[in-house]
């Protein structure tokens, strides 16, 4: 989950390093470090807590050098301290390792090394492959480090350098990403695309088990047995101005306010209404299995899991087809019973998530034909699955996934007109759908023009310590989406459910101070959710309702009405989320929450 960049070409390394751990410290935020080449020399710098702690200690400091690593941690092994962060050194301090994932057989190494003489400074995993790099290395880094990860089990993108080698910066790359970026006269090695996107958009993407060398003259990609690997260069689609706030103050107001142009990027020349058809491109060559698949799993983690859930009621009432969803970290340990006509989905904003990928590693070793809805294109996920549909969002920053949910919402139902009209749907109700979604960026807009009565709501219930959420059918999975959105970005405890579960146990906690957030848009499942509105009111319970426009009667149950416009029942949960993203953020801000870093979190979770 930690964010690591290496330089190497015709410019001063640390400014770089610098402006690159920027753009990936949505990775990671507990610490931060740099080694850079100074005439000859390399020098380490490390710092507790955000990059501008760092940034500080490196105030009025000059390095001249045009190589060096960086990285900004999300701890795993060992405390964010300054000696836990990264880069580490070899015991001669000449050999520095940046590195993202984790060493799982560290003990027996870092055991056997100390047996050795290797003096060990940190209570990190990655320590021992710097030891072991040193304990191999004859002069050829990349040789000792082809040695050392022979050793390592594990997950590992990292970046090396090396005093006596101030040419040469090496990186290798299993199961977390990294990818190389080709500037003129420059090199830029990073675990993700938003700290190279201001510098070039040619890049290669490391797959596992290979380690690129690169130098002043260029690169060289070898795998573990030290054979050449050709790779493609591929473009990257992103602007950098879309990894910038662009005068919004955090990124998740920004990206909240995006959606209705992402939704639009979403579906661009995915839809032929006269047909009633969507057309996404990432599946056209599999459309017969598509019409042979008679189940679908939905593996996913977090708010993409929450999104599974809601495709899960579009597949199965529109195209008919049975779904479960499953949390990714639960699926290759429940032994699923997978057969020829079983299909997974892997739905993933970065397509990094640890758990996610190794679900779509488990389903394809089962022969299964593995499918992923994806916004970060040429991810690891994009990759391993057969085939499958990016989000076209551009790059979601804050830790808190906004765009990335309503977006993935838009795709499924895509997704779910496809399958359908290969089965029993008909042309009308194909068109109906697709009609219904261009429609919704005008309506997205009429819900974000509310953000100052969302903002005054929020003020009136910032001291409340817990919120229930709750909504039925295609919104209960948006009840359980606000609920996330709210517990990890303003650290107050919210649960998410179905309205008609509450009463089975949790209606106990329900008083004046537990207020509760109901989303009842006007749909088939209104009136029931009346019903259980009234019986939160009955215990004095304050509420707050999504409730669909025109509706005047919902006042008798409250004043606090958040409206959104009508649209197709499967599509609501697009709009009713937004409200709830909006409550969310103003809640973090008033109780002067960090929005998009908050504590404990990292943007992609790449490790179990
Ligand atoms: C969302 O706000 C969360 N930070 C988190 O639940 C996230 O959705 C989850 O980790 C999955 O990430 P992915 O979409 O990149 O796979």
């Amino acid at each position: 989950m930690c964010g690591i960049v290496g330089y190497i070409g015709k410019n001063q390394a640390l400014p770089i390093l610098l402006d690159g751990l920027k753009r990936l410290e949505y990775r990671g935020y507990d610490s931060a470090g740099i080694a850079v080449f100074d005439q000859g020399k390399i020098n380490c710098v490390k710092a507790v807590g955000k990059i501008k702690e760092l940034e500080n200690k490196l105030a009025g400091k000059q390095f001249d050098g045009n190589i060096g690593i960086a990285h900004t941690r999300w701890a795993t092994h060992g405390e964010p301290n300054e000696i836990n962060a990264h880069p580490h050194a070899d015991c001669a301090g000449k050999i520095f390792v940046v590195h993202n994932g984790i060493v799982e057989n560290y003990r027996e190494l870092k055991k056997q090394l100390i047996e050795e003489g290797h003096k060990f400074k940190s209570e990190t995993d990655t320590e021992v492959i710097v030891h072991l790099v040193e304990k191999f290395y004859q002069g050829n880094l990349t040789l000792a480090l082809q040695s050392a990860l022979k050793l390592v089990k594990g997950a590992y993108g990292l970046a090396l350098i090396h005093e006596d080698e101030p040419q040469k910066l090496v990186a290798a790359r299993h199961g977390s990403p990294l990818l190389i970026g080709l500037g003129e006269g420059e090199t830029i090695v990073a675990s993700d695309v938003s700290a190279i996107i201001r510098h070039t958009k040619q890049v290669i993407y490391l797959d596992d088990g290979e380690i690129a060398e690169i130098n002043g003259d260029g690169f060289k990609i070898v795998n573990l047995n030290l054979e050449t690997v050709s790779k493609d260069v591929k473009e990257v689609e992103w602007d950098y101005s879309q990894a910038e706030k662009q005068g919004f103050s955090h990124f998740m107001l920004k990206e909240i306010f995006e959606q209705g142009e992402s939704i639009k990027n979403s579906i661009r020349g995915r839809r032929i209404v006269e047909d009633g058809k969507a057309k996404l491109g990432g599946l056209e060559t599999i459309n017969d299995r598509l019409r042979e698949i008679k189940k679908i799993i939905i593996v996913a983690c977090g708010t993409a899991r929450h999104a599974g859930l809601i495709g899960e009621y579009m597949l199965e009432e529109y195209a008919g087809i049975p779904v479960e969803v499953e949390y990714a970290s639960e699926f290759r340990y429940r032994k699923p019973v997978l057969d020829q006509s079983t299909a997974i989905l892997a739905i993933s904003q970065s397509g990094e998530t640890a758990d996610t990928l190794a679900a779509v590693k488990e389903a394809k070793e089962k022969g299964v034909l593995a499918l992923g809805i994806v916004n970060a294109v040429g991810s690891t996920i994009a990759r391993e699955t057969d085939a499958g549909v990016y989000n076209h969002i551009g790059p979601e920053i804050s830790v808190a996934s906004t765009k990335a949910f309503t977006s993935q919402l838009a795709i499924l139902a895509l997704f779910t007109v496809l399958l359908g009209r290969q089965r029993e749907m008909s042309v009308i109700t194909g068109k109906r759908i697709l009609e219904e979604l261009e429609l919704l960026p005008e309506k997205i807009k009429m819900i974000l023009d509310q953000n100052e009565k969302i903002k005054s709501l929020a003020e009136k219930y910032r001291d409340a310590k817990h919120f229930l959420y709750l909504g039925r059918k295609y919104n209960k999975a948006v009840a359980s989406e606000g609920a996330l959105k709210l517990k990890e970005i303003s650290y107050v405890h919210a649960e998410g459910m179905p309205s008609g579960e509450m009463k089975h146990g949790t209606i106990a906690l329900v008083d004046k101070d537990f207020p509760s957030i109901f989303i009842a848009p006007t749909d088939s499942v209104y009136e029931k959710n009346l019903s259980n509105m009234e019986e939160i009111k009955a215990r004095g319970g304050q509420m707050v309702v999504i409730a669909t426009e025109g509706n005047e009667e919902i006042k008798n149950i409250t004043n606090d009405v958040i409206y959104i416009p009508k649209t197709l029942e499967m599509l609501t949960p697009i709009l009713a989320n937004i409200p709830l993203q909006l409550f969310a953020y103003h809640m973090a801000t008033q109780r002067g929450c960090d929005v998009d870093k908050p504590r404990n979190l990292a943007k992609s979770v790449t490790v179990e």
